[in-house]
């Protein structure tokens, strides 16, 4: 642990405390615990100069895809979240602007007809569960309108799921939640008394922003590089059909930090979109998540600091050591597969955060150095850097990294290590 002290240090050149985050695609939707674009580019630039192919395990809505494909490079994503491989894909899909342009004009004539109520449409309104406690009736309407328009008018595959990602993003603000949280949380009585959004203008407004941001992608990507994103889950397999081993030059991911229940959930920020565009079966998507399911067992990882944070865990509450073994053991399976497709000499970046549970740190970035050890390859530097612009939970103690007396989960660490 000696050598990782002293290949870990705080880096303030990769704050990019001023960056614009959300130049290009990188506009659209948001989503929990996204990586900032600058960080992929210059891990990218830095790192992955020849690289030929990227691979992110746990893509998301794609950052490094398009980070990767900007410069040239191919990129495969995989993400068990329906909602995130539909964002990511269509962050990384050009679409002819003429196209996208004749669909959107076409769509405005159809909220000036649709609010002019010329023809009044009775559109079907989905049935699940809830929906009157999250939506209040007439907003159900307007965007069951939408709905029906990207479904029957559309006929272009990539322009349809270009709009299905506005109307998301549309869904989660028109909604009754409490706004900028990635929680499910409903309004204030008095709140929702007042809230009357204008559905057809945010869905509007978003397909704007999106359009400006695709135009700008395309200005700038002069190349054929493209993503292709997949749903399969590295902690049981990597189909060698999609990657071989030996086959990626570099991954550049920022998996979750913890079990979906007691971290980040992912499930619980996309249920609405995944219930509106009929995505994904309720509860799923956390279920699928690392430590999802919690095993009753006790397991020695032969990693000394994590089987010393675990059991000091366990000595103030058993349960919550399950939850954090089932995370680890999860995190090394998966840990395990990705080694293999990696080349010799290939690169890997993790770009993982620090928690506290039951008071006690884990240091996810050293145990992330101590799994890859073990699969043939060695630690190059951690980067430490702070996350200015991510909502993250709750203060934590200081860290005892000498520089650092803040909060550990305002910071991030970036893991780079090379396949020996
Ligand atoms: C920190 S987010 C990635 C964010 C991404 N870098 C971005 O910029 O949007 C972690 C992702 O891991 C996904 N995930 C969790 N468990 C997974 C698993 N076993 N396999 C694949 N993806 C998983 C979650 O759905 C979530 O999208």
């Amino acid at each position: 642990m000696q050598t990782i002290a002293l290949k870990k240090y705080r880096d303030e050149t990769w704050d990019f405390k001023t960056a614009n985050t959300k130049q290009y695609t990188h506009c659209f939707h948001p989503y929990p615990a996204m990586m900032i674009p600058q960080v992929a580019g210059r891990i990218l630039d830095e790192f992955g100069r020849d690289a030929k192919i990227l691979f992110d395990p746990y893509c998301g809505t794609g950052t490094s895809l398009v980070e990767a494909n900007l410069r040239g490079i191919n990129a495969i994503g995989t993400d068990i979240n329906p909602l995130a491989r539909l964002i990511a894909k269509v962050k990384t899909t050009v679409i002819p602007l003429k196209s996208l342009d004749w669909y959107l004009k076409d769509f405005n004539d159809f909220v000036f007809s649709a609010r002019l109520g010329e023809k009044r449409i009775e559109p079907i309104i989905p049935n699940f569960k809830n929906i009157d406690y999250w939506f209040k009736k007439e907003t159900q309407y307007w965007l069951a309108i939408i709905k029906e328009y990207i479904e029957q008018k559309i006929k272009d595959k990539d322009i349809q799921d270009f709009f299905k990602v506005a109307f998301s993003e549309t869904v989660r603000e028109v909604s009754l939640t409490r706004n900028g949280e990635f929680k499910l949380y409903r309004m204030t009585k008095k709140q929702i008394e007042k809230f009357n959004p204008d559905v057809l203008s945010v869905m509007t407004e978003k397909l704007i922003r999106n359009r400006n941001g695709m135009a700008d992608y395309i200005s700038i990507k002069n190349n054929d590089a493209i993503s292709k994103v997949y749903d399969f889950n590295t902690v049981y397999e990597i189909p060698e059909s999609i990657l071989p081993p030996e086959s990626v030059d570099i991954i550049i991911t920022s998996p979750p930090y913890g079990d979906s229940r007691t971290t980040v959930a992912y499930g619980q920020f996309s249920r609405l979109s995944n219930q509106w565009l009929g995505l994904e079966e309720l509860n799923e998507v956390d279920k699928r998540c690392m430590g999802g399911i919690r095993k009753k067992e006790i397991k020695n990882f032969g990693i000394k600091l994590l089987d010393e944070v675990l059991s000091r865990i366990a000595d103030i509450d058993k349960n919550r050591a399950y939850d954090v073994l089932s995370f680890y053991m999860d995190y090394e399976k998966s840990i395990n597969n990705i080694s293999k497709v990696v080349k010799k000499n290939g690169i890997v970046a993790y770009v993982v955060g620090n928690r506290k549970v039951k008071g006690i740190e884990i240091p996810n970035d050293e145990i992330t150095v101590g799994f890859f050890e073990r699969n043939g390859f060695s630690h190059i530097k951690t980067v430490i850097r702070e996350i200015p612009n991510k909502r993250m939970p709750k203060r934590n103690s200081p860290s005892n990294i000498a520089g650092i007396t803040d909060t550990t989960m305002s910071h991030e660490y970036i893991v780079i290590l090379k396949k020996e």
